[in-house]
């Protein structure tokens, strides 16, 4: 890991008991507040993927903040998965289970079919998100080039339920 990188992920502080008991609740916002921090890794999301995807869709709501970043350092656009009734035309819905309680996640089908998306979020902990980002994109009739996330929590199955992903940090 660069030293850019460690010392990013030296500011994702760890909160016991947030926001439920038992759960402890990583907070990017340290990282996300410093610039080199969010410069290093922004890059680190995209660049494993540089070249195989045409657009960057982010999971509501700490994933809206990385996708964005990295669109930007990606040259592409940004498409939102919003949880139910944010967006005005949603085109398809995905029910899943949260580590601390459930939900349902909704996009819009602007995009040629086809398209190449690279999936962006903050965390992966039990993987029920980002698995049905993949279903919503899936049935959506885009293709997912590649799932990146900042910050793994190893130990809760995640990576089995998403497959291959590519995680910046990770921790048990
Ligand atoms: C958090 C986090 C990931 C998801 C990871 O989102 O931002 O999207 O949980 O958990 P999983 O791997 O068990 O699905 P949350 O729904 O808490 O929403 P937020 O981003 O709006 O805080």
């Amino acid at each position: 890991m660069s030293p850019e990188l460690a010392r990013a992920e030296s500011l994702i502080r760890s909160i016991p008991d947030h926001p439920s008991p038992g759960i402890l609740f990583r907070d990017i916002t340290p990282l996300l507040a410093d610039a080199d921090a969010l410069q290093a890794t922004t890059e680190a999301l995209v660049t494993p993927f540089a070249g195989t995807f045409d657009v960057v869709a982010g999971v509501e709501a700490r994933g809206f903040i990385l996708a964005g970043s990295a669109a930007v350092v990606a040259g592409t656009g940004l498409v939102p998965i919003r949880k139910a009734g944010k967006l005005p035309r949603p085109a398809a819905s995905v029910d899943y289970a949260l580590e601390y309680g459930t939900a349902t996640i909704e996009m819009h089908d602007d995009l040629p079919a086809g398209t190449r998306i690279l999936l962006i979020d903050d965390v992966l902990a039990t993987g029920g998100t980002l698995d049905a980002g993949r279903q919503l994109i899936e049935r959506l009739g885009y293709v997912v080039a590649g799932i990146s996330v900042l910050f793994e929590i190893e130990g809760l199955g995640g990576r089995e339920v998403v497959g291959d992903v590519h995680t910046v940090f990770r921790s048990a």
